[in-house]
């Protein structure tokens, strides 16, 4: 590989995830064309300043510094070889303040960071005029565009609940809009899932829905349902390619937070046992929260669905940072628990492309956002602007 990444930080600490950046790092050699050598190093401040003092008589750390190995560019190390494009230098604390204050993953900072400092190897310079730093800065948000989703190791999928079609037709107790023929457009539309909530006071998904579901949905039915016995001999006839398991209070709006998992380890644990039994994987609802995650892998569920309504219900910026921060965090490790996860509650054309891009995340489970925008330019494009919200704009890797 004509790319080679050092760390001069320690990675998981700083909050780096080198298979994303060196995916995204191919993927932006591709699409530069670039054949020859780049380095990339990410290092601390002091060592950032250090470089900058040497080669650019500057005594601040900054945040990237490129070294073209080209002998007609600036600060060449003479130590590069003759098929070198150059040296990309990041510093990691520099671009974690960036990105605090600019509201963005570290990652994505780190990202664009490397784009910069692969503009100005390739012979693009900001400071020639400003109509050049224009050009630039378009092209490198492009880039990034194009970049964003390829750290991802598998597709993300759009499964959406179509429980608020149901809710509609409750309203006036007739037979439309029916929840049934509202699946089948979604999948129509490329929908990789259809989630519906029978719940036990059967406010809006009904018995026959789920039965009649079973039999059409071609991609793949998951049951969200409570952990009551009525629920459990439902599943286990119908036979839906999943359950998700959610706490169910009767007098909710919607679904209010995550199942207590450590508190309910053995009713929990029993109902994924009986599921497991009749071969339904099993998902649990759960909050960001290291505990429950584990909890969840110890009794045997094969997925956790982690709750985003306080990463979307956030009323400030320094809060849906750091509920952004958790769900990035418990993603991953709850793929490191061997879990496989899916994520949902309040995710929107707006605050979804974030979560979307989390590697670890597999499907995205959403409902009111895309019913609502449904209301006005109808359920087929409604889904397909989420998809293409959550999709990487290129094909291939
Ligand atoms: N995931 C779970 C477990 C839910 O209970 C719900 C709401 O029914 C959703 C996802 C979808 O949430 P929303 O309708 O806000 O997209």
């Amino acid at each position: 590989m004509p790319l080679h990444f050092e760390y001069h930080v320690p990675v998981r600490e700083s909050g780096i995830d080198p298979v994303l950046l060196e995916n995204r790092g191919v993927r932006l050699l591709k699409l530069l064309g670039i054949t020859s050598h780049v380095s990339i190093v990410f290092m601390d401040d002091r060592e950032m300043a250090s470089f900058n003092l040497r080669y650019r008589k500057r005594k601040a750390a900054t945040n990237v510094l490129s070294f073209p190995a080209d002998p007609r560019g600036v600060g060449i190390p003479p130590e590069l070889a003759p098929d070198d494009l150059g040296d990309i230098l990041v510093s990691v604390e520099t671009a974690a303040r960036e990105a605090r204050r600019e509201g963005k993953p570290l990652n994505d900072r780190l990202t664009e960071l490397v784009i910069h400092g692969l503009c100005h190897l390739l012979g693009h310079d900001h400071e020639r005029s400003e109509e050049e730093a224009r050009r630039i800065w378009l092209m490198e948000q492009d880039l990034f565009r194009q970049v964003q989703f390829s750290g991802r190791h598998t597709m993300l999928h759009l499964a959406v609940n179509v429980d608020h079609v149901a809710t509609v037709r409750q309203a006036r107790g007739t037979s439309e809009p029916d929840p049934v023929i509202a699946a089948s457009i979604c999948e129509l539309a490329g929908a990789a899932g259809i989630v519906v909530h029978l719940r036990e006071d059967r406010r809006h998904i009904q018995d026959r829905d789920v039965e009649i579901l079973r039999r059409t949905v071609k991609t793949k039915l998951n049951l969200e349902m409570a952990a009551t016995r009525e629920m459990v001999d439902i599943a286990l006839r119908i036979r839906p390619d999943m359950v998700t398991l959610v706490p169910e209070k009767r007098r909710e709006l919607t679904t209010e937070g995550g199942l207590n998992v450590t508190g309910g380890r053995k009713k929990i644990g029993g109902v994924v046992e009986q599921l497991n039994g009749g071969k339904i994987p099993v998902s649990l609802f759960v909050d960001p929260d290291a505990q429950q995650i584990k909890a969840a892998g110890e009794i045997g569920a094969t997925f956790v669905e982690l709750h985003t309504g306080r990463y979307c219900d956030a009323p400030t910026r320094d809060e849906q940072e750091r509920e952004f921060d958790l769900i990035r965090r418990s993603a991953a490790d709850a793929r490191a628990a061997g879990l496989r996860v899916n994520a949902g509650h309040g995710l929107d054309y707006r605050n979804t492309p974030r979560i979307a891009a989390l590697d670890a995340i597999e499907e995205l489970s959403i409902g009111h956002a895309i019913i609502s925008r449904a209301v006005y330019v109808g359920l087929d494009q409604a889904v397909r602007e989420m998809l293409a919200l959550i999709r990487p704009p290129f094909a291939g890797t």
